[in-house]
């Protein structure tokens, strides 16, 4: 591998795909997440001669997110990573393609960032442990919704299911899960952005609730470590949050019923939503779930997206 204080030629490129992620995962806010295999974005950087960091092209987004490098989530994080090793004599060539949709609650924001943030590293030849990205994953959240929360960006970057341990200092444990754990997920077609989700939420919880809620937590933590679906099942309890986002998503309450009838084993919102998960035990119930809530959808004039996946273990990858 090249050193990351050799010079680099120009023209080199590198093609990275980085993943949709489920943040919170119903009752750990801010602190759980996990990754998935499809959707997720594609960044294609190439050096260039002339320092600095341009954006060349961004496809998929509809003319949403901005060319300027100094307000791109992408270029912003690639920046605070250059000027961490010392690199900011390099140029950099970015094009940006969405491959998900945007304000979905999927994590496209952190999966362009790692995405940009993961080929950087791979064009330096910079083989350090890709966590230590994350505190410049960070900052593309923060200028993407003025919170630099990192239950998307890091099961993004590491891959798996992923615990915020703690925020100050940043520590993160990747979690052990069931392998045949399988994830139905429902984007309508609805827009519900971040900053706003965030702003609905209280900020006061009382006592009691707390303790309904760390219990959750403590219950969905001990059932991926002991491979209890049941258990993962039961713990999957929001009092605090989704109450208050699940009013900015159609028929929430009627999608959960019916998912949960069909044998998911838990239901919420995906991060700030409004995409909407269910847990099953397999492939075939996850696809039967969200051919039936996109029917419910439909029958409601509300267009929505599907997919559905196994737990991605990998991150970013090279394409
Ligand atoms: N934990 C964040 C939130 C995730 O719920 O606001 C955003 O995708």
């Amino acid at each position: 591998m090249t050193s990351i204080f050799a010079p680099l030629s120009g023209g080199r490129g590198v093609k990275v795909f980085a993943p949709a992620t489920v943040a919170n995962v119903v009752c750990g806010f801010d602190v759980l997440g996990f990754a998935v295999n499809e959707p997720g974005d594609e960044v294609i950087m190439r050096i260039t001669n002339k320092p600095g960091i341009i954006i060349s092209k961004i496809t998929g987004d509809n003319g949403r997110l901005p060319l300027d490098p100094a307000k791109n989530t992408v270029s912003v994080s690639v920046q605070h990573y250059l000027q961490s090793i010392g690199r900011t004599d390099i140029g950099l060539d970015i094009e940006l393609h969405k491959k998900m949709p945007i304000g979905s609650g999927l994590g496209s924001s952190s999966a362009s960032t790692v995405a940009g943030l993961f080929a950087a590293k791979t064009l330096l030849g910079d083989d350090t442990d890709p966590a230590k990205l994350l505190p410049f994953a960070r900052k593309g959240e923060e200028m993407a919704c003025g919170h630099g929360h990192a239950d998307n960006v890091a099961p993004a970057l590491l891959g798996g299911f992923v615990l915020i341990r703690s925020y100050d200092p940043l520590d993160v444990i990747r979690l052990p899960h069931p392998k045949d754990l399988y994830c139905a997920i429902v984007f309508p077609d609805v827009d519900v952005p971040t900053r706003e989700a965030r702003q609905i939420i209280r900020n006061k919880i009382l006592m009691k609730d707390a303790v309904t809620q760390w219990g959750n937590i403590a219950g969905l933590v001990s059932g991926l470590f002991m491979n209890d679906i049941d258990l993962i099942g039961r713990s999957m309890k929001d009092i605090l949050v989704e109450p208050v986002r699940s009013m900015l998503i159609p028929d929430f309450y009627k999608m959960r019923e019916m998912a949960m009838e069909m044998g998911a084993v838990s239901f919420g919102i995906s991060g700030s939503g409004p995409s909407v998960f269910a847990f099953t035990r397999d492939e075939e119930t996850a696809r039967k779930i969200t051919q039936k809530l996109q029917r419910h959808l439909t029958s409601i004039q509300i267009g929505s997206n599907t997919y559905v996946s196994d737990i991605n273990d990998k991150g970013p990858k090279v394409l």
